[in-house]
């Protein structure tokens, strides 16, 4: 149902200096990816750079999505047919579709139980079975089912909604099996663990997103970063067709030259002008949405802390609260999650359920013959959660509407 006064689940917030900005590219002469991707690519390093200056510089590679930029950071890594990356389950399908993509297999991982971040004993405990030579799904059965061996390559861990995940130990173990480490970091701009450390920029690549929910967007879009020069500039050819250097100005600069090479089969996975001028503001202003963000997200967990009910998203001084993932106690409840939902939709919110988790998604479950239950924590926190609308813009009456209509929904079907 469509309301005039319904409150929908994200928003993007687009002022006056976004219009102005894509109005500049569109007179510019020049709509595609060119001083404005560049530029926007620069400020985003600038952004992220090392305060201390002890580290190798940090590059950034502007993409059209995320999913580009993962599929792109595992080609970086050397991923060939038959490689095993690991996984959280927990996760969005881009996060594992990257891996099939060039016909890698994924090894789905567990997460923390009380978090939606994998799982750092179970990764453990995961390679430690592989090294034993055993199958990555012993549990796996059904006539589809086969269980990929071998040591995995790489790992993608997932800052989910925005709280870096325990990259301390996610390092250690991945750099005791050899592992490549790339983050998705879909959620998590601008988002830093303990140390002061930008989530993103640990691993050996990290994936930013800026899908029209996320915390700053371009509609569509992506930023790739790595400090290791080799992988940089791995991406920066494949993004652009295999073409051995940069040949956007060869249609507006009348002295660039007409010639290039292909080297490798690449993709087109360029970040537009009209979409990289959207991003330099939005990442101008990165510090002022992420405020307004943490005020909803305070006001929500201020309203749901009743010990009763709801159970808070785990959160951190770090936290770039792109999502707002309230556990529902469904032992207080006489309602299901699903239910639940369809109330706070009939009375005018947008929700959604951030993750359904992959292993029990028909193609990884057939493909790896799992079940539910071989990844329980994930399901745990799956049949609970409930993502609340959380959107720069949000005003507090809406924030309020929001908290009275779930917990409304709670007193009428709380438990006996
Ligand atoms: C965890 C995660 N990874 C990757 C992506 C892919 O991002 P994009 O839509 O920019 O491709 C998403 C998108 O929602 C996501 O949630």
């Amino acid at each position: 149902m469509c309301r005039d006064n319904a409150i929908p689940f994200a928003r993007p917030c687009i002022g006056p200096e976004e219009e102005a900005a894509v109005l500049r590219v569109l007179r510019s002469g020049w709509l595609t990816t060119g001083r404005e991707a560049l530029a926007f690519e620069a400020e985003f390093t600038r952004f992220l750079e090392d305060p201390e200056g002890g580290l190798p510089p940090l590059r950034s590679l502007a993409v059209n999505s995320a999913t580009s930029g993962l599929h792109l950071a595992l080609e970086a890594c050397g991923i060939r047919p038959g490689d095993l990356v690991l996984v959280p389950t927990y996760t969005f399908v881009s996060t594992a579709e990257v891996v099939r993509y060039l016909q890698g297999e994924v090894v789905f991982v567990d997460t923390a139980p009380g978090t939606f971040h994998i799982d750092p004993k179970a990764l453990e405990a995961t390679l430690a079975r592989l090294s034993r030579g055993e199958a990555a799904y012993p549990q796996s059965s059904g006539p589809g089912s086969f269980g990929p061996r071998g040591i995995p390559k790489a790992v993608i861990p997932v800052h989910y909604g925005g709280l870096p995940c325990a990259m301390d130990a996610i390092m250690e173990i991945a750099r005791r099996y050899g592992l490549k480490v790339i983050e998705d970091a879909a959620h998590a701009f601008p988002s830093q663990l303990s140390t002061g450390t930008w989530a993103g920029t640990i691993g050996d690549l990290g994936v930013f997103s800026f899908y029209a929910t996320k915390t700053i967007t371009t509609g569509e879009g992506g930023m790739v970063v790595s400090r290791d020069q080799e992988m940089a500039s791995r991406i920066a050819l494949m993004r652009s067709h295999g073409i051995n250097r940069s040949v956007w100005n060869r249609y507006t600069d009348t002295q660039a030259s007409w010639s290039y090479a292909v080297v490798a089969a690449g993709y087109k996975y360029n970040l537009p002008d009209l979409l990289a001028a959207l991003g330099r503001v939005q990442l101008a202003r990165a510090w002022a949405l992420l405020d307004m963000r943490k005020t909803i997200a305070a006001a929500y967990d201020a309203a749901f802390q009743d010990g009763v009910h709801f159970s808070l998203p785990p959160t951190g001084p770090g936290d770039a609260r792109h999502l707002y993932p309230l556990r529902l106690n469904l032992e207080s409840l006489a309602i299901t999650r699903d239910a639940f939902i369809q109330h706070i939709q009939a009375a005018g919110v947008g929700v959604s359920v951030h993750f359904i988790p992959l292993h029990s998604m028909p193609y990884y479950r057939d493909r790896y013959g799992l079940r539910e239950e071989d990844f329980p924590a994930a399901m745990e926190s799956f049949h609970r959660v409930i993502s609340l609308p959380l959107w720069p813009g949000m005003q507090d009456a809406q924030v309020d509407r929001v908290i009275q209509v779930v917990k409304t929904i709670a007193q009428e079907h709380r438990g006996v």
